[in-house]
């Protein structure tokens, strides 16, 4: 049987304060444990929702770096432009704050120390890499060398970018310290280990028996994990950024920040706590009460992060809770391509509350819509643009508008009185109820895109209600009649605006002004006689606007712009990084004189026929006309080569492609970006001369 509880703990994952937040972050994590949240307190239930920033490790010291900044002022910049950017979006957290706040600091040195008194950690030493310049050991981030695997210079002490192996900075050719570019050391260093093996029988029996409604990519991740058996994981780190280390003669060492950003949660709730104690109460029962649901929502990368390591932390603390439920979802991608924030690839959320004003329902709908509940999914502008204007607008907001325009045009904005009901009516009201059971079991189940579904299929159910009962018709014949259409039919947009609550949040509040409803709880979904007859409501404006051709454009238009100059960017790296090939043997020069190079004038050119690269040239070699086949296609225009001159071998032995005979090969080079350029002589000359 399902186990009941009193409250429930929500947390988000702490993204980190070096960069905005995009889309994909919004549509895997904060929407839907925004839309869950709301839920809950629509219900009345009680309930907390923890945000805040993760503001260590070290992708935040090498930004730093990079910007002759200090880690400090990169997340501060970053930590109120994300706080801010969720404000505005609606995330509505009960506390978004900080790895860096002294009751985080605390939190977790404390929570360090209790696990270490009880022996649950273990000390190694090993030899780790050292840069004697700048006297300190290196994180993996901060050194590149040559990838054994594809040779490129430059791959990073934990991964190649270039052909994406993951690598130990063991591993790489000739390593250099990205600080002072000198060869690093190795060098010993003792670090503390969670071991996880001591954790593995546990854990696989919480996991894999008593969690078995995990959603399938959890689970499987999960067990994927402990099939391949669990080894001690560090939990320290040589580093000068971070939560230094609880424990004596251990200068330069700091907690690992997947060790401190978890208990951030912890941290946030107690300190959120200690603000508003009348209304949250102490912290400790939102974290140790076994009455307390948990529920960690957060992106795929981060579910070994939630679904092992924190709980076995946990654990080994002893006085907590573990999480009852992790949803975690899969990944957005932008236009068919993964989003990525170095590659500037991506929907930030502070630029689309600047490009769309008062649009934040829009984008919530939309994302939820498309939520990688269960596969990566796709963000496009014209799926954006086309359920705007084809199901806020066109659906739920025509629904709404027409029911308060009508009302006003015939009842002078006063709720009508109901008058007998016919089948339809009954039919109607009856799916209420309906949608209200649909919604909550799916929003129980965490599956948020279904539950958004059903509120919009309600609201096409009250378009059709109008469609079938045409009041606009009736009211010349049968006025009291439209009185009890349109009574039904503001009770629907009452429901309506309740249903929505958790998705649009900025859209019901409007509605529920419009109506002059007060903050309809999630109990009253369902009801048939949410406003009575006679209350006045307000004159209508839209709830939602269409979105035109020419703003999705401008958008398509950015991503295009991005897309080029990533490819310059490419082009340039890899032409930076060319190396020149070796020198061939020496040949004598009879043997060279033995090529017979020419210059020819191109006389015609043409594609061949069903292949993507080959051209058909005839050429003036001076001595007459030839044919050759060369594989320019793809650099070339052929009409553009007519007339051109082009340096060939006319000696080489003829070779037959594609049913054609070619006789000779036209010489080209290939930059190191991949572009393949004809070689010609520098002013026109005789058509034949030879080349020497
Ligand atoms: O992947 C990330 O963006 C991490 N900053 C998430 C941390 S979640 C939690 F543990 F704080
Ligand atoms: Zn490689």
């Amino acid at each position: 049987m399902a186990k009941t509880f009193k409250r429930t703990t929500v947390t988000s994952a702490l993204p980190y304060a070096n960069g905005p937040v995009h889309i994909g972050h919004l549509a895997g994590v904060y929407i839907p444990a925004d839309i869950y949240v709301r839920y809950l307190r629509a219900k009345g239930e009680e309930v907390i929702f923890i945000g805040g920033s993760d503001e260590h490790g070290v992708p935040i010291t090498i930004r730093a770096r990079k910007e002759g900044v200090s880690p400090q002022d990169v997340v501060d910049r970053y930590h109120t432009i994300i706080k801010d950017g969720f404000k505005h979006f609606g995330i509505s957290f009960d506390i978004y704050s900080r790895t860096t706040s002294p009751t985080h600091y605390e939190m977790a040195s404390n929570i360090f120390k209790s696990i270490y008194e009880k022996g649950g950690f273990i000390e190694k030493t090993s030899e780790q890499y050292y840069d004697e310049e700048a006297h300190q050991f290196l994180a993996d981030r901060y050194i590149t060398g040559e990838c054994p695997h594809c040779h490129e210079q430059g791959a990073y002490g934990d991964q190649c970018e270039k052909c994406g192996t993951a690598l130990s900075p063991t591993e790489l050719i000739n390593p250099k310290s990205t600080i002072s570019n000198t060869t690093p050391v190795m060098k010993e260093t003792k670090h503390w280990y969670l071991p996880l093996d001591r954790h593995e029988e546990w854990l696989r029996k919480w996991i894999l028996e008593d969690h078995k409604e995990w959603r399938p990519n959890v689970y499987g991740q999960c067990k994927s994990w402990l099939d391949m058996h669990l080894l001690p994981r560090a939990v320290s780190r040589d580093l000068d950024w971070g939560i230094p280390l609880p424990l004596p003669n251990t200068e330069g060492k700091v907690l690992y920040v997947w060790f401190d950003a978890p208990i951030g949660y912890i941290s946030n709730t107690k300190e959120l706590c200690e603000k508003e104690p009348e209304k949250y109460g102490n912290w400790e029962k939102w974290w140790k009460d076994p009455e307390t649901r948990l529920i960690h929502f957060i992106g795929k990368d981060n579910i070994v992060f939630h679904c092992i390591v924190f709980p076995a932390m946990l654990k080994a603390e002893g006085s907590y809770i573990l999480p009852d439920n992790v949803p975690a979802n899969e990944f957005l991608n932008l236009e068919g391509d993964k989003i990525s924030t170095s590659r500037n690839w991506a929907v930030w959320m502070h630029e689309y509350l600047e490009d769309f004003p008062g649009k934040q329902d829009v984008l919530r709908y939309v994302l939820t819509a498309n939520a990688p509940e269960t596969k990566d999914n796709d963000f496009s502008w014209r799926d954006f643009q086309s359920r705007n204007n084809n199901e806020l607008v066109a659906i739920y907001g025509n629904f709404v508008n027409r029911t308060l325009v009508l009302t006003w045009k015939y009842f002078d904005g006063k709720v009508p009185t109901r008058g007998t009901l016919t089948d339809t009516d009954k039919e109607l009201l009856g799916e209420f109820e309906e949608t209200k059971a649909k919604i909550g079991t799916l929003l129980e189940a965490f599956r948020f895109r279904d539950a958004q579904k059903e509120a919009m299929n309600l609201a096409r159910l009250g378009n059709k209600y109008l469609a079938d009962t045409e009041p606009w018709k009736t009211i010349k014949t049968d006025p009291d009649r439209v009185g009890t259409i349109l009574n039904l039919s503001l009770q629907l947009t009452a429901n309506l605006s309740i249903a929505f609550g958790p998705f649009l949040p900025f859209s019901t509040e409007k509605l529920q002004r419009m109506l002059g409803i007060e903050q309809l709880g999630w109990s009253h979904l369902g009801e048939t006689e949410l406003m009575a007859e006679g209350h006045s409501i307000e004159r209508a404006e839209l709830l939602f606007e269409k979105i035109e051709d020419d703003a999705i454009e401008a958008q398509l238009k950015r991503l295009e712009d991005i897309r080029k100059a990533n490819e310059e960017a490419k082009s340039k790296e890899e032409a930076s990084h060319y190396k020149a090939a070796p020198q061939k043997e020496e040949v004598p020069f009879d043997v060279f004189e033995k090529l017979d190079l020419r210059v020819g004038t191109v006389l015609t050119c043409e594609r061949v026929p069903k292949t993507d690269k080959l051209l058909r040239f005839t050429i003036d070699d001076g001595l007459g006309s030839r044919t050759i086949i060369s594989g320019l296609a793809q650099y070339y225009d052929p009409e553009s080569l007519v007339g051109t001159q082009v340096v060939f071998v006319a000696n080489l032995e003829p070779r037959t492609m594609r049913g054609i005979e070619s006789r000779g090969m036209l010489l080209t080079t290939q930059d190191a970006d991949g572009s393949v350029r004809l070689l010609r002589p520098e002013v026109a000359v005789t058509a034949g001369i030879k080349i020497s």
